[in-house]
């Protein structure tokens, strides 16, 4: 195994692979069906003929760009483990940060009806429904696959009977009105999208990052439709690209609601947009 690893290293060094021994490590102990820690317990143990081969072919996987999280099949988010697939985004630190500032924001002396809006791996839903026990969660996304697999990992996480999913193309299919909802939809600039990494651009679903015009294509819709599906008082946040602060500072006053404000994430980027239902 110690061989094999520093060859590894080596190998994704070379390829630009920014944390070459760590993905070597865990995609090594995914191939063995063990955790990292094993791997320093046992550095002499020889691989198989079978292991080998498995090993070779997800290697060269992910020197083609194919992105680690899609390998394994699964990531931890605000320390919870969740499956995705090629199928949905794989979930960003940034969007743990938008997590923060809802769970801060959301009452906690009663119940609360909760919207994730585009839930991808469902990774929004599940952890409010996780962390928030006295919120009834609504689950939303356009992609039926995604859907599929949000809510398998509702099931892993153990909150399968807290969350309605529905299929919808942002409000259509949802008629009720909420407490709390929170966002992470498509906001990268048709044009930039061509600048983005080859392992997102070639990888990771369209639809989860195509925020079409200025970027903002997709939240201007979505904004449009919150009319009549916020309580009084009710809070929303949304995820966005830096520089986008403004403009949708803009259609959340245009949408009725008040208070609407643009807060940097940790990196000092433009991240989230805040408001409050009048
Ligand atoms: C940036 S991803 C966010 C996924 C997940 N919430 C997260 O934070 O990792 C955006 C999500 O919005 C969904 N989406 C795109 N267009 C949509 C639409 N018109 N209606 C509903 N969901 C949509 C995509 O399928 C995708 O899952």
């Amino acid at each position: 195994m110690r061989e094999i690893l520093n060859w590894t290293r080596g190998y994704f060094k070379n390829a630009g692979i920014v944390q070459p021994r760590l993905e070597a490590e865990t995609l090594l102990a995914h191939t063995l069906g063990f955790d990292r820690l094993h791997l320093y317990l046992n550095p002499d143990k020889p691989l198989t003929a079978e292991e080998r081969t498995r090993f070779r072919k997800i290697i060269k996987q992910r020197r083609a760009g194919i992105p680690l999280q899609y390998l394994i099949g699964e990531v931890s988010f605000f320390g919870l483990r969740f499956r995705v697939s090629k199928e949905v985004l794989i979930p960003r630190p940034e969007t743990e940060q938008l997590l923060e500032q809802a769970l801060r924001l959301a009452p906690r002396n009663r119940e609360i009806a909760c919207l994730d809006l585009g839930t991808g791996s469902g990774v929004i839903a599940i952890c409010l429904a996780r962390f928030l026990p006295r919120a009834t969660v609504t689950a939303a996304d356009l992609s039926t696959e995604a859907l599929g697999l949000a809510r398998e990992n509702a099931e892993l996480n153990g909150v399968l009977d807290r969350i309605t999913f529905l299929e919808s193309d942002w409000f259509e299919h949802i008629s009720n009105a909420f407490d709390l909802i929170v966002s992470n939809p498509p906001y990268i600039e048709e044009k930039e999208l061509e600048k983005v990494p080859a392992e997102v651009r070639q990888y990771e679903p369209r639809i989860a990052l195509d925020g079409g015009r200025g970027g903002i294509e997709r939240i201007e819709t979505l904004t449009g439709g919150l009319r009549g599906h916020m309580h009084p008082g009710g809070v929303l946040l949304l995820e966005i690209g830096n520089g986008q602060g403004g403009r949708v500072v803009e259609l959340l006053n245009r949408a009725g609601l008040v208070e609407a404000r643009a807060e940097m994430d940790l990196a000092g980027h433009e991240r989230f947009v805040i408001a409050r239902c009048p």
